[in-house]
């Protein structure tokens, strides 16, 4: 999704920009463009395409962006096609604007503006702000001008603006993240910390309804009643070093291999090999709240949705309430029965998504008690649930979700072991298989990483795949089928595999192949066969990922044998280098696909 940056300093704009927009580039986007304050007024540059494509343009234009203050942004197109004249900084003579976000009632603004004379000459909605800020300028001074401009806004925004008049940035926010970085004689805003981490490591989120005015030794914080407000100042210790590719490929590849260490991080200092698992303190709830709770609401979206999915069998067999997985896009519009005791978990590795986020919001509304986990810190979603655990992944580049997916079931995991063990249960074997999980996730990696590369160069033609599973594999048949689609553009279907004689064998001939995912465990082992049998029947190839082969495939993935609650930590791996590696062979943007965004901070 979109991404802002913006400076004020000593040091020239031109090239913090850059460099933080670059670090913004793994959301995804189409255009880019800076504005810097000079001499005498505000100068522009803008381009569809890459911010490579920007530095180019820059240079050939030999326009002045010499400025000590800018601001810049990288657009995901949601109104009007990607193009230069879309792409942001919207701008008039005299003021600058960048916006992540809709404005719902831009059209309203727009006849507003039009009775007025004032046109708009983009298909976008953020040249509306532009154009309502220039035209209170002609009566106020820019502050306020600025805030006029904001109370008209409807929707969600993250916005920052410059101005030929002052020397100040100003930003406001509502539901779109908005950050401001401290340094020392300089001043920055992003919409994501990781473009300005090279620079400081001290952060105020805004809040929503915040606006604020920056330069380069003051902040100034006004909430949503306009008073003034002082906001914490947060140190984060996210290292720029942990946000590179480290010799890498791609950032998938790395976030790959980095899986095992994810988990390890994420459940090393809460569980121990004696039965303690200390969630405590992040829970936060009483413990006899969740000894009583009598269902269990996750609510998601992508990847996210297919780790709560995947969780729901160890959840339920440890809390013996029922769990109810649901996808955000369609639980936020729905009318859910929430049971007397309920307990609602939200899971974003970004913590922005609006959908998960209206969701929350919802639940909140009913007075539900919420959990979140979430793997950026501060994110929205992780401030807005009573309470928040974080996967301690590290930061996740790719857009395809990898090692934030083996890490939210790691925390749903410890969750139902936590809440098993308050109603009694015995959980002393299951933790000390958590903690070996990271060693045998790493085997893993390293025993199919070499072997799924050779697959992939036998199957990237194919243009149709099947991916069947049953029980806890039927989950990560879905998130197999997810990646192969987000990165390599081939159809993939997951299904239950009982369920497929109900459909999608009509789908099977010798050009689409099925990817079968079945550990060793009865009864699911062999009446899984028994799908190979009926594929084999009809020409269709076949790749097993399994810890027993069988004649009956043409590739068989070989597995660690593994406790069966604990197999979608690995089945799932293969599956991701299975996607990587075919969208390797077919030479695409593997972090930054087509029409994808990291965070969908819009609906
Ligand atoms: O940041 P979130 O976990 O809330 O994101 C949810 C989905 O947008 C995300 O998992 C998406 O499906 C990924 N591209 C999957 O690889």
């Amino acid at each position: 999704m979109c991404g802002i940056v913006g400076y004020v300093g000593n040091d020239k704009a031109i090239n913090i920009l850059l460099k933080g927009l670059s670090a913004l580039e793994y959301r995804g986007y189409d255009s880019a463009g800076v504005s810097i304050k000079v001499n005498n007024g505000i100068n522009t540059v803008k381009t569809k395409g890459r911010i490579m494509d920007l530095a180019s343009l820059i240079i050939e234009e030999q326009i002045d962006l010499s400025g000590n203050i800018g601001i810049g942004h990288t657009r995901w197109a949601t109104h009007g096609i990607p193009s230069t004249l879309n792409a942001h900084p919207h701008y008039t003579d005299s003021v600058s604007v960048v916006h992540n976000g809709i404005i719902e009632n831009y059209r309203e603004l727009e006849e507003f503006l039009k009775k007025k004379n004032i046109y708009k000459k983009t298909d976008t909605d953020t040249e509306i702000i532009a154009l309502l800020i220039d035209m209170f300028l002609k009566k106020f001074k820019p502050k306020e001008a600025f805030e006029k401009a904001v109370a008209k806004l409807e929707g969600s925004f993250s916005i920052a603006a410059i101005f030929k008049e002052t020397d100040t940035i100003m930003l406001a926010k509502k539901d779109s993240p908005l950050v401001i970085g401290i340094g020392r004689h300089a001043t920055y805003t992003a919409s994501d910390i990781s473009a300005l981490i090279d620079h400081t490591n001290k952060f105020i989120f805004l809040e929503d309804g915040d606006i604020a005015f920056i330069d380069k030794e003051n902040i100034k914080i006004l909430d949503h009643s306009r008073k003034s407000i002082k906001r914490e100042i947060k140190t984060i210790d996210w290292s720029m070093e942990s946000a590179k590719k480290g010799g890498y490929k791609h950032f998938m590849i790395k976030e790959i291999a980095e899986e095992a260490e994810a988990v390890r991080n994420t459940i090393q200092s809460r569980i121990d090999a004696n039965g303690n698992i200390y969630l405590n303190d992040e829970i936060n709830m009483d413990e006899s709240f969740l000894k009583n709770i009598d269902g269990i609401t996750i609510v998601a979206c992508g990847t996210s949705y297919y780790a709560g999915f995947s969780a729901k069998t160890v959840l339920e067999k440890f809390t013996e309430v029922p769990v109810n997985v649901e996808i955000a896009s369609e639980f936020r519009y729905s009318e859910p029965i929430f049971s007397k005791h309920n307990l609602f978990i939200v899971i974003s590795q970004s913590g922005e998504t609006a959908d998960t986020k209206e969701s929350l919001k919802f639940a909140k509304s009913k007075r539900i008690k919420t959990i979140s986990i979430v793997n950026v810190k501060e994110s929205a979603i992780a401030r807005m649930a009573d309470t928040c655990i974080y996967t301690l992944a590290g930061p996740e580049i790719s857009v395809a979700s990898t090692k934030a997916f083996v890490s939210q079931l790691s925390v749903l995991y410890m969750l139902a072991f936590y809440i098993g063990k308050l109603k009694g249960k015995k959980i002393d074997k299951e933790l000390s298989m958590l903690l070996k999980l990271p060693g045998i996730m790493e085997k893993t990696f390293k025993m199919t990483n070499d072997r799924i590369k050779t697959v992939a160069e036998k199957y990237h033609p194919y243009k149709n795949f099947l991916y069947i599973g049953r029980g806890l594999m039927y989950p990560i048949a879905l998130e197999g089928a997810l990646k192969l689609k987000e990165i390599s553009y081939i159809h993939a279907e997951g299904y239950p595999a009982g369920e497929m004689k109900h459909g999608p064998i009509a789908l099977i001939d010798e050009n689409t192949p099925s990817v079968i995912i079945s550990p060793d465990k009865e009864p699911f082992y062999s009446k899984t066969l028994s799908n190979a049998e009926e594929i084999k029947a009809r020409s269709g190839k076949i790749i097993m990922l399994s810890d027993k082969n069988s004649d009956m495939v043409d590739d068989f993935i070989e597995l660690e044998e593994i406790e069966y609650d604990f197999s979608p930590f690995i089945y799932v791996i293969p599956l991701q280098l299975l996607a990587y590696y075919i969208a390797l062979y077919l030479g695409y943007d593997i972090d930054q696909p087509r029409n994808l965004a990291k965070s969908v901070t819009v609906e």
